[in-house]
C-alpha cells in the first residue's frame, strides 16, 4: 500500500515539470496518497528538503498547468553516486553519496520516488532501484532522446518556440535577401532541429546524426538563387557536425567525472561564415539558447505531461516500480528502467548524454527524415 510518495525533477529545466507534478498530485490525492516535491532534485534527497504538495485551496499544486519552470526546483549534474563535495580546505571530492539518500527516504517514509528526467536522471533512478528503492520515472528533455519512448514531455514546446522563431527568421531574412540560421538545442540528437524545420519551412536542416558538407549546403543555396530566391533559412543543431569534423563545443565545465562536462554550442555562427563566403549572400546567425526551455507548455506537452504524470501515480499503485512512463506505438506505457539505461550498466557511472548512454538518436528510416528529403529539405549530405 502506498501511502506517501515524492517527487523530484532533475536536470535542464523544460515547459512542462510542473503539469507532471499536478498530474501526480492530483491522481494521489484521489488514492489518499499524501505527496511531496524533492526540492532541487536529487540535492533535496540528500539534504532532506521536501514541500508538502496538495491541491488544497492553499496547496502548492494548484494553478501550476500552465507555468513554466519547477515549482520543486531541479538540479543540474547531481549524480548521488558519484557526488562534488567540496572540503573545508577548498579541496574537492567525488563520493557515493547514495545510502545516506536511502537512508532519508526510509527516515521520512517515502514509499516511492518518481523521477521527472532525461537520461542522466533516470540512470540514478536505476541505481537506486538496484539498490531497493521505489522509484517510478517520467522522461523529460527538450532533446526527445530518451531510449524506449516515442516523445518526451517539454519536446514539443521547444519545436515550438524554434518554429516561431523560423517564421520570424523568414521575414527578416526575406526582406534583407539573407541567409538566416538558427541555432537550436537538442545535444547529440537531431530531433529539435528537424522537426522544426519541417513546421518552420527552413531550406537546411543539419542534425549531428547526418554529418554535413558545407558545399553541399552552399549548393543548395545557390539553387534557390538560382530560382530567384535571394534568401534562406537553415537550421542547426547545436550537435552538428562536417563530416569527417567535431561537435563544435563552447567549453568544457568540471562537474566531475559522474556526468557530462561538454558545454555545446557555437556552430551556428560558423556555418553563417562559412555560407558567406560560398554564396555570396549576407548571413547572420541566431542562437535560440533557452527560450526552447522557458515558458508556457503547448496544449500538446500539457496534455502528454498529464498523461505521464496520471500513469506514473498509476504504475505505483500497482507496485510496478523501477519503470518509465513511455510513449510506445502511439500508446501511454511503460517499461523497465533497466531497459531505458541499457547498456550504461555501471553503478555511479557516467550519466547524461554521453557515449556510454543509451540516447534515442534520429534514425535514417524516420518519417521525419523521409518528409525533409521529399519536400527538398537538404540535410547537408
Ligand atoms: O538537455 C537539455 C539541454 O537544454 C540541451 O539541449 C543543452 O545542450 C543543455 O541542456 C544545456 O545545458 P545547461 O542548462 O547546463 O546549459
Amino acid at each position: 500500500m502506498i501511502k506517501k510518495v515524492g517527487i523530484l525533477a532533475s536536470g535542464g529545466d523544460v515547459s512542462g515539470f510542473n503539469a507532471v507534478i499536478r498530474a501526480i498530485v492530483k491522481t494521489a490525492e484521489n488514492h489518499d496518497v499524501e505527496c511531496y516535491g524533492i526540492v532541487d532534485g536529487y540535492n533535496g534527497l540528500l539534504k532532506k528538503e521536501y514541500e508538502k504538495l496538495t491541491t488544497a485551496a492553499n496547496g502548492e499544486a494548484i494553478g501550476i498547468l500552465a507555468k513554466g519552470g519547477s515549482i520543486i526546483g531541479s538540479s543540474i549534474n547531481s549524480n548521488l553516486f558519484n557526488y562534488k563535495v567540496v572540503k573545508e580546505d577548498g579541496t574537492v571530492e567525488y563520493q557515493d553519496v547514495s545510502d545516506k539518500a536511502i537512508q532519508n527516504i526510509k527516515e521520512f517514509g517515502f514509499d516511492c520516488i518518481f523521477t521527472l528526467g532525461g537520461d542522466g536522471t533516470q540512470k540514478s533512478a536505476r541505481d537506486f532501484s538496484t539498490k531497493g528503492v521505489n522509484v517510478i520515472g517520467v522522461p523529460k528533455t527538450i532533446d526527445n532522446d530518451v531510449a524506449c519512448t516515442e516523445i518526451t514531455f517539454g519536446y514539443n514546446t521547444a519545436v515550438s518556440v524554434a518554429m516561431e522563431a523560423l517564421d520570424r527568421l523568414h521575414t527578416t531574412g526575406e526582406t534583407h535577401h539573407r541567409i538566416m540560421v538558427l541555432e537550436v538545442m537538442g545535444r547529440y540528437a537531431g530531433w529539435i532541429a528537424l522537426e522544426s524545420a519541417i513546421a518552420g519551412g527552413a531550406d537546411v536542416a543539419l542534425i549531428p546524426e547526418i554529418p554535413y558538407d558545407i558545399h553541399r549546403v552552399a549548393e543548395k543555396i545557390k539553387n534557390r538563387q538560382k530560382r530567384g530566391k535571394n534568401f534562406s533559412v537553415v537550421v542547426v543543431a547545436e550537435g552538428a557536425k562536417p563530416i569527417n569534423g567535431e561537435i563544435t563545443v563552447m567549453g568544457t565545465r568540471n562537474n566531475g567525472t559522474g556526468v557530462d562536462n561538454t558545454h555545446l554550442g557555437g556552430i551556428g555562427q560558423i556555418i553563417a561564415q562559412q555560407l558567406e563566403e560560398l554564396t555570396g549572400l549576407e548571413s547572420r546567425n541566431t542562437t535560440l539558447g533557452y527560450m526552447q526551455r522557458g515558458g508556457t507548455p503547448t496544449a500538446f506537452d500539457r496534455v502528454l505531461s498529464t498523461k505521464y504524470g496520471a500513469k506514473a501515480m498509476e504504475l505505483a499503485l500497482e507496485g510496478k516500480f523501477g519503470t518509465l512512463t513511455v510513449i510506445k506505438n502511439g500508446k501511454l506505457d511503460s517499461v523497465s528502467l533497466e531497459e531505458v539505461v541499457g547498456k550504461n550498466t555501471k553503478i555511479g557511472a557516467v550519466s547524461g548524454n554521453t557515449q556510454e548512454s543509451n540516447i534515442r538518436k534520429v534514425t535514417m528510416d524516420h518519417d521525419l527524415v523521409k518528409t525533409a528529403r521529399d519536400i527538398g529539405i537538404n540535410l547537408g549530405d
